[in-house]
């Protein structure tokens, strides 16, 4: 007999069933915002009945989106923008988590419909920081590490992560980190565990 529609408790969470959306990129928002594309994308799942629904890798500092048109959560407008995608997910039933994505050597690229490569900074492009300065593939150089780096993406993940509390949601993934976005629809906005 299928458990896939029976409940899953992991830690104090509980997934309604073990139906989940993988997280899947859309490079349709603008400076990080989501907008109803997303609201749509992510909403449509939930009212189809799934458990979990992940948001799109989204970027904890604008640097570390793959491309200019990549979902942030590194300011409070991309939060507040956030927080109508999780209420409506929530209000189905769903659990919404968020997955937070650093691109590192592979950022300021082009959306796959438009081609591939990076994106020059005259078209809203910007150098990218990765674990070191070599070329991934074609793509320009990025920037190396540098001894402020791990504290810079402490910072920056520190709020990002805080942020999605103030979004509502309890699980957070990551594509260096997958996190979940506050609480499960029934208990309290934003103590939920880090998953
Ligand atoms: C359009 C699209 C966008 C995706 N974006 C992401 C992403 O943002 N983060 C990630 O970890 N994986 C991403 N993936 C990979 C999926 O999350 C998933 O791991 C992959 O599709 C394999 O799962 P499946 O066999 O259920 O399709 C993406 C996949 C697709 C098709």
């Amino acid at each position: 007999m299928s458990r896939l529609f029976e409940p899953l408790s992991l830690r104090g969470l509980t997934l309604p069933n073990r139906a989940w959306v993988s997280p899947m990129c859309q490079y349709s928002a603008a400076d990080g915002v989501p907008n109803d594309w997303h609201l749509v994308h992510l909403g449509q799942f939930a009212v189809g009945g799934a458990g979990l629904v992940l948001t799109e890798a989204s970027a904890v500092v604008p640097e570390g989106r793959i491309s200019p048109q990549d979902a942030g959560i590194w300011n409070d407008e991309q939060a507040e923008a956030w927080r109508r995608i999780t209420d409506f997910a929530h209000a189905q039933g769903a659990v919404i988590g968020m997955q937070l994505g650093h691109a590192g050597r592979k950022a300021s690229t082009r959306r796959p419909w438009e081609g591939i490569g990076t994106v020059p900074a005259s078209e809203g492009g910007w150098p990218s920081v990765g674990a070191d300065d070599q070329p991934f593939g074609d793509y320009a150089p990025a920037r190396g590490p540098r001894p402020p780096s791990r504290p810079a993406l402490a910072a920056a993940r520190g709020p990002s992560a805080g942020r999605r509390g103030a979004v509502g949601g309890p699980v957070l993934a990551g594509e260096a980190a997958s996190l979940r976005l506050g609480p499960a629809p029934s208990s309290g906005f934003g103590a939920g565990p880090q998953q």
